[in-house]
């Protein structure tokens, strides 16, 4: 079972800050990923040795509250009935299960709400942490995670260890800070991805594909300038302000430092081929699309600062607006325009 405290799922219902409402940027690019998920069940997937098998099972993994997943999950689906009509397969008698997958505090009776009334798959929601097995072995033909594993199983110890050189002081994030935190948290990625992947080589099938979005750091480039990590420097400073107004203490905001990483394009091969029992088929780098000028943090970290920071609603209101006017008043898009994402496709591999 996962523990409560590193479960942070998005705001829930269909209010002006719910990630259903928040969620176009990372929209664009599952649309974008529409045709390389085409093409990598049009190559890659072996459907004439599944077909005999029943139904045709699907996750997406970290689904948070629709609508994205739906169309996530809906590009899986048509690109397999393709697949099927190609090779004169009768698609109509494929039965697809599709689970939802999130952390348990996540609002699945709003994504149970959304979900499409007419769809070609049986849906179910699994609650629980995909950094451990969620999964009965072998049963998963196709796994998709979009926008999910930037997402620590934690915040690294050390960097909350007064006695480690690792301890992150006055900041709640790695980009601007010392090396040693820098190391905790990639350290810490390539740990998860390494769980993460062990859990789903028990549960997909030899053969089975796994379509994985992440945003991404570009290969070399320092941390500092990675887009997304700008704006969460503008959310720091924010924080750093209400410590000198007294509205937080200088103890609170140091003990609290965000569960996320954005890894390079070459952190995550690494990760695979380290584990081993996946094989990268495909991996392509998404950069040029234009990233919101005022991010929507609010839907992804209101639950975390409510928990961790004791925030109440008017110090979430004072805080997110001077965080929407730091970002109006910042130039961070001026050098640094472009948003970077990668799609990886891996394909269970036959050996271990
Ligand atoms: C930014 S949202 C992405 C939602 C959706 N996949 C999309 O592309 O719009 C990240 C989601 O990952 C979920 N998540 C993060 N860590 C997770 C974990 N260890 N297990 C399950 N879900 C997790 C969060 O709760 C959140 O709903």
């Amino acid at each position: 079972m996962e523990g409560p405290s590193n479960a942070f799922p998005m705001n829930g219902g269909e209010g002006p800050h719910s990630y259903t409402r928040n969620s176009s940027a990372q929209r664009i690019f599952i649309d974008r990923a529409r045709k390389l998920i085409q093409e990598a069940v049009a190559e890659h997937l072996d459907i004439e040795a599944f077909s005999s098998s029943g139904a045709f099972l699907v996750a997406d993994l970290g689904c948070s509250v629709g609508p994205n997943t739906f169309y996530a999950v809906s590009n899986v689906l048509q690109a397999v009935e393709q697949k099927c009509q190609s090779l004169g397969l009768d698609s109509q008698i494929l039965e697809f299960q599709v689970f939802f997958n999130d952390h348990a505090g996540n609002d699945f009776n709003t994504l149970f709400r959304l979900l499409p009334p007419v769809r070609r798959y049986h849906a179910a929601g699994l609650p629980g942490s995909f950094y451990g097995r969620l999964f009965p072995k072998s049963c998963l033909h196709f796994v998709c995670s979009s926008f999910t594993l930037h997402w620590l199983s934690g915040v690294p110890k050390e960097v909350q260890d007064k006695s480690s050189p690792a301890w992150n002081k006055g900041r709640i994030f790695y980009p601007n800070a010392n090396k040693e935190v820098i190391e905790a948290y990639a350290a810490q990625f390539a740990k998860d991805m390494e769980v993460f992947l062990c859990a789903r080589a028990q549960e997909v099938v030899l053969g089975g594909l796994m379509a994985l979005t992440f945003g991404t750091r570009r290969d070399g480039a320092p941390h500092s300038q990675f887009i997304t990590n700008r704006s969460l420097d503008l959310l720091e400073s924010c924080l750093v302000d209400m410590v000198k107004k007294g509205t937080i203490s200088e103890e609170r905001m140091d003990e609290f430092n965000l569960p996320m990483y954005y890894a390079s394009p070459q952190e995550v091969k690494e990760a695979v081929e380290r584990n081993g029992r996946f094989s990268v088929k495909k991996m392509v780098e998404i950069v040029d699309i234009h990233p919101s000028a005022n991010p929507p943090w609010r839907a992804g970290l209101e639950g975390l600062l409510k928990e961790q920071m004791q925030f109440e609603d008017e110090m979430l209101d004072e805080f997110f607006d001077s965080v929407t006017r730091k970002h109006e008043e910042s130039s961070i898009l001026e050098f640094a325009p472009e948003a970077s994402v990668t799609f990886v496709l891996l394909k269970r591999n036959a050996a271990n």
